[in-house]
């Protein structure tokens, strides 16, 4: 049986965070990132959402330490999975993996560029050993994908918890 959100809902809450820098889609290096804005992006994930029986929620921050806070917050929020693109915090930020460690929910990680195609330094991700797995190279896709890894995660961890 689904438990019942902190909304009342019984869809999963996912909680989609954003990183540094993602509040410039659209303007930002289109070349690499197209021309969706983070708006365009939010709109089709949950397009996507509300078609599957899911209930998200969307941060973006700057901020290292904001994005841990909502890390941290999340399970106690009643969220039961997050997709996050760090952005530049994949390659560095011990904080953000730590607080993905940290939680009891299942995190999927994405990326819109396939960051195993770019520099050196993108090609290492620091919060990869600590996700489920990595989505990477389908620009505002990959989140959808992201989604859709992580409702399949709930369901299988549902079925294994009504098997019990
Ligand atoms: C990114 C890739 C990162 O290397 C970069 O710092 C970003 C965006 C992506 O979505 O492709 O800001 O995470």
């Amino acid at each position: 049986m689904k438990k019942k959100t902190k909304k009342g809902g019984k869809e999963p809450e996912i909680l989609v965070i954003h990183g540094p820098n993602l509040n410039l889609l659209g303007r930002r290096e289109p070349g690499v990132y197209g021309a969706d804005t983070l708006a365009d992006v939010n709109a089709a994930m949950r397009g996507f959402a509300a078609a599957n029986g899911l209930d998200i929620e969307i941060a973006q921050s700057n901020s290292e330490e904001k994005i841990v806070g909502l890390v941290q917050g999340a399970s106690r929020k009643g969220f039961k999975g997050i997709v996050i693109n760090p952005a530049a915090f994949t390659h560095y930020s011990i904080a953000v993996r730590d607080a993905l460690a940290a939680t009891d929910l299942p995190v999927v990680e994405v990326h819109l560029s396939n960051i195993h195609a770019r520099e050196e330094f993108r090609r290492h991700s620091v919060v990869a050993p600590v996700a489920a797995g990595q989505i990477s190279g389908f620009g505002g896709f990959s989140y959808i994908l992201g989604l859709m890894a992580l409702k399949d995660i709930l369901e299988r961890t549902e079925k294994k918890g009504t098997k019990a």
